[in-house]
C-alpha cells in the first residue's frame, strides 16, 4: 500500500500518489520559519512546546506534517492559503474567507485551542502543529494572493529549463537555489531575530496583506510579459528581486510564529 502521507520526498509521493497542488513553502522553508521561530520563543514557553511535542520532537521536524495529511483529511486542504485578488488592496474577511476555511481564520482559530488550558492533549498537539505550519504558509506571498490562476498554480514557468508552476516555483524552486538550509539559517535567524520587535507587531491580517502587497508588486508585477498562454521564462532579474523578499518572508515568519506561540502558550 502507498503511505503517501508519509512519504518524505515530494517528487516521489508526486508521481506516484498524483500530484498535490498548491502546498506551502516546501519542508525546507517550513523547516528554517520553524527553526528560526523556537530560538526566539522564552524559556517558558519552549519547556510548554517540548512537553507538548515530546522528547526529541523539534518545531523543524513536524513543520510540513499538515501538507503530509491532506490528502487524508482533505477538509484541511483550504487552510493553508487565502485568495485576496491581485486587483484589490485590501483583505476582506467576507469576500476572501466566506466560510472560515483560509489560513488566516484557521490561524486565530488555533491559537484560541492552544491558548485553552481546558483543550485535550491531542488537540492541543494538532493546534501547535497547525500553527506551526500555516504562520509559515500564509508568509509565501502566493498563499495570500490570486489572479484567477489558484494562486500561481496555473501559470506555467520555466526555470533552469526545467517547466513548473508560479506557485511552486515560490514555494520551493527559488529556495532550493538559495542555499541549503543549514548554511542558510545562522544568518536568517540573527536577522529575524534583530528585527523581530518591530516585525511581530500587528495582526495576522496586517500580515497577510503585506505579502498580498508584495506578491501584487513582485511575484506578479515583476514577472517577464509573455504571450497569452506561453510559459513565462524565469530571468536573473525576476530571481533578483525574488530571492530577497523570500529570504525577508522567511525572516519574519519566523519572528512572528514565536509571537504567536509565546502569547498562545504563555
Ligand atoms: N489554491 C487556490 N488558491 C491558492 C493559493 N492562493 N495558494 C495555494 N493554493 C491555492
Ligand atoms: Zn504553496
Ligand atoms: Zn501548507
Amino acid at each position: 500500500m502507498l503511505r503517501c502521507q508519509f512519504m518524505r520526498k515530494r517528487a516521489l509521493a508526486a508521481i506516484l500518489c498524483g500530484t498535490i497542488p498548491a502546498l506551502g513553502w516546501g519542508p525546507e522553508g517550513h523547516s528554517l520559519i520553524a527553526r528560526i521561530a523556537e530560538a526566539q520563543l522564552t524559556p517558558a514557553v519552549h519547556a510548554k512546546v517540548v512537553e507538548i511535542l515530546g522528547p526529541n520532537v523539534t518545531m523543524a521536524s513536524v513543520a510540513s506534517w499538515p501538507d503530509e495529511i491532506r490528502r487524508s483529511r482533505p477538509e484541511t486542504g483550504e487552510w493553508h492559503y487565502i485568495d485576496i485578488p491581485i486587483d484589490k488592496p485590501h483583505l476582506d474577511m467576507a469576500r476572501d474567507c466566506p466560510k472560515g476555511d483560509c489560513v488566516i481564520k484557521k490561524i486565530e482559530d488555533f491559537e484560541v485551542v492552544l491558548h485553552d488550558p481546558n483543550t485535550p492533549a491531542v488537540q492541543r498537539r494538532e493546534a501547535l502543529l497547525f500553527l506551526i505550519h500555516f504562520v509559515g504558509d500564509m508568509h509565501q506571498p502566493l498563499h495570500d494572493s490570486d489572479n484567477k490562476d489558484k494562486g500561481g498554480n496555473d501559470v506555467r514557468v520555466i526555470y533552469n529549463g526545467r517547466n513548473t508552476n508560479l506557485h511552486s516555483l515560490w514555494d520551493s524552486g527559488l529556495l532550493g537555489h538559495m542555499g541549503k538550509e543549514d548554511e542558510l539559517f545562522p544568518g536568517y535567524s540573527a536577522e529575524s531575530e534583530r528585527h523581530a520587535k518591530k516585525w511581530a507587531k500587528g495582526s495576522v491580517e496586517d500580515w497577510a496583506v503585506q505579502a498580498h502587497k508584495s506578491a501584487v508588486k513582485v511575484t506578479y508585477g515583476k514577472l517577464p510579459k509573455t504571450d497569452k498562454g506561453a510559459a513565462v521564462a524565469i530571468t536573473a532579474e525576476y530571481e533578483a528581486k525574488a530571492d530577497p523578499l523570500i529570504r525577508l518572508q522567511i525572516e519574519k515568519a519566523g519572528a512572528r510564529l514565536a509571537r504567536v506561540l509565546n502569547e498562545a502558550l504563555r
